[in-house]
């Protein structure tokens, strides 16, 4: 096992274009960290940078200590599952689980003890004499993923491996890789653009922005505390909306005029209306709307109550959400729109999304009173996108308790798992370069 140190790490591709540029991140020994971002952000960039099938065109790469710059990927002894996994459709589970110790000429005995280790792991044990064909989708990521694990290498790096399997199979195949991970307690880079796998999976959360890391931390951290307005935007769902309003200091105090209604400014934001600043962005999660009428009446004394216009509603049972349109400067609007077209979103109108308490008789086409819990509001310099209300102090709290969480976590797995204490001091296999070895085709 090892970190993995990167430093001012910047891919040129041909065309000059920095794919990643400047990135420094520590991923700490057993850590589980996810890089998540939209498509073509320069997640596959960097995995491949640190297992070494992409050059580093400037910056450190440091894997265990050791600067891995012009290592081969073979000495790297990392270990790699893709999006588009190939196993071998001649070959058993069994002899597709096994295949790198058979590159490494493992004898025999070594192997069934490993590869059947593995299967049991991954339920894969009364499998192990069919052929890939004969499995199904989620299967075969398992046995992907078996032969990933079988190695034993330092590190594992997934490039969205469960992106080709369908919503169902998605969620079971999380809670595994989620399982295994802590289980085996492994080094892990794990590449998504879905914000939901990187909510539940990692231990901390490093979002990309077209090749610029945004912001590292836990996902509750991303999610209470973002730094900017992307991270905001891109973490959370439905995402956080963001509403243009102007600050208009009157003799009552300080308020925000925004397009859904006027309300006084928190207390966490007067910093942000500080000097000649009149134009903010106000994020509001659509959980931190509710229907006004079925808020009590000291709930209601801490935030504020709007009138809007609810053009669709969807009663999902467990939760209500209102569509609420609204018009917003043309300026900002052009702004939102792209911001929401980079964080793929299919948005096409300026409107809120609130998520609303499933007992709300609030229908679609009605004026309606919606409560904004206005102290857990976030405000967003329009320019610049930075978040002008985060806490600090906070943020090195929820940093804390999220690496405690994880070493309670580690703790609690070397207790269990201190029976394969030998499985794992064994010497290492090699062929991490598995990319090369392997199947180029997709079997799907
Ligand atoms: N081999 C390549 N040659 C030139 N440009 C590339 C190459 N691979 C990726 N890129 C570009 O680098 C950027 C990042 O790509 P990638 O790392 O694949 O993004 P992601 O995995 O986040 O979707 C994209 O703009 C992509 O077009
Ligand atoms: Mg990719």
């Amino acid at each position: 096992m090892a970190d993995i140190e990167m430093k001012n790490i910047v891919k040129k591709y041909g065309d000059g274009f920095p794919a990643v540029n400047d990135v420094t991140l520590d991923v700490q020994d057993g850590e589980f960290m996810i890089l998540v971002g939209p498509s073509g952000c320069g997640k596959s960039t960097l995995l491949r940078m640190i297992v070494g099938l992409e050059d580093i065109t400037s910056g450190e790469m440091k894997i265990g200590g050791k600067v891995v710059n012009t290592i081969a990927p073979r000495q790297r002894n990392l270990s790699m599952v893709f999006q588009n996994y190939a196993l071998y459709p001649h070959l058993t589970v069994f002899e597709n689980i096994a295949f790198p110790l058979r590159l490494a000429k493992k004898p025999d005995d070594e192997v069934r003890r490993r590869v059947n280790e593995t299967a049991e792991l991954l339920e894969l044990t009364e499998h192990l004499e069919r052929k890939p064909a004969n499995l199904s989708g989620g299967q075969r990521q398992r046995v992907a993923m078996g032969r990933a694990i079988v190695r034993q290498a330092d590190a594992f790096l997934f490039d969205e491996p469960l992106s080709n399997l369908d919503a169902k199979l998605r969620g079971q195949m999380r809670a595994e890789i989620s399982r295994l991970q802590r289980r085996l307690g492994v080094t892990t880079v794990y590449v998504t653009h879905d914000q939901t796998e990187a909510m539940t999976l990692g231990d901390r959360v490093a979002v990309l922005r077209k090749g610029v890391l945004q912001q590292v931390g836990s996902p509750r951290e991303l999610y209470e505390e973002p730094s900017n307005l992307f991270v905001a935007g891109f973490i959370g769902s439905p995402s956080m909306n963001f509403l243009p309003a102007t600050i208009e200091k009157a003799a009552d105090g300080t308020h925000l005029d925004t397009p859904l209604g006027r309300f006084p400014m928190p207390e966490k934001g007067h910093a942000a209306a500080s000097g000649d600043r009149s134009v903010v962005l106000v994020g509001v999660r659509p959980e931190h709307f509710e229907d006004a009428t079925l808020v009590s009446d000291e709930k209601r004394a801490r935030g504020a109550v709007v009138r809007a216009h609810v053009d669709v509603t969807e009663w999902l049972g467990n939760e209500l959400y209102a569509y609420v349109p609204y018009e917003a400067p043309a300026d900002l609007a052009d702004k939102l729109r792209d911001l929401s077209r980079e964080l793929d979103s299919d948005q096409m109108r300026t409107q809120a999304v609130v998520a609303l308490d499933p007992a709300s008789l609030i229908t679609e086409g009605q004026q309606a009173e919606l409560w904004i819990d206005t102290g857990r509001i976030q405000l967003f310099d329009p320019a610049t996108g930075e978040n002008l209300t985060r806490d600090e102090d906070r943020v090195t709290e929820l940093a804390r308790r999220a690496e405690q969480a994880r070493q309670a976590q580690r703790r609690g797995q070397n207790g269990a798992a201190s029976g394969n204490g030998e499985a794992k001091a064994e010497e290492r296999t090699e062929e991490p370069g598995s990319a090369s070895a392997e199947p180029g085709t997709n079997p799907d």
